[in-house]
């Protein structure tokens, strides 16, 4: 019993994504956001008007099997620091980076929103790879 209770408390520390359902307020500014900031390349959550480089956030996309620490990097600082990290071409299409531009706060919104869009399986089953991820990357 501690030790779930501690699991629990371990896994809402840290990445500052937490597991508890985000308001209605929240996820309305993360859909704003999404509107105005991201739609333009990815599309809505039918992937409609998405540019062909930019992926598809939506369940049948790949965009659920990274774990929140590495999307709030991704969207945080883009993807250019991530390819040249793993050896990889600069793309055609460069996803930017939001960091100065949207607040820690509005980017876990568009996060969260994002993830109203995906099964109740794959939300759980990324929430767990992003505890692992955590884990695996806490200070
Ligand atoms: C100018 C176009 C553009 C805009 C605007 C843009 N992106 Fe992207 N994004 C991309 C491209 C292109 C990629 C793929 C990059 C690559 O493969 O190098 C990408 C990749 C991503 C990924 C990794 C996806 C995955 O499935 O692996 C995430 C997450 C993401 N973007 C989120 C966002 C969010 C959230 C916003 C708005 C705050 C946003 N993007 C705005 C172009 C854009």
């Amino acid at each position: 019993m501690v030790l779930a209770a501690l699991f629990l408390l371990n896994a809402c520390t840290g990445s500052g994504v937490s597991d508890d359902a985000p308001s209605k307020a929240i996820l309305e500014s993360g859909r704003v956001l999404y509107a105005a900031s991201c739609q333009s390349c990815h599309g809505d959550q039918q992937g409609i008007g998405r540019l062909a480089l930019a992926p598809y956030h939506g369940p049948d996309g790949h965009t659920w099997h990274h774990a929140d620490g590495q999307l709030l990097e991704i969207i945080l600082d883009g993807t250019k620091v991530l390819l040249e990290s793993l050896g990889l071409p600069p793309s055609d299409l460069e996803m930017p980076h939001f960091r100065g531009e949207l607040a820690r706060e509005e980017t876990l919104a568009v996060l969260s929103y994002i993830k109203t869009w995906w099964t109740q399986e794959q939300r759980e089953a990324q929430a767990e790879n992003s505890r692992r991820w955590q884990e695996a990357n806490a200070p």
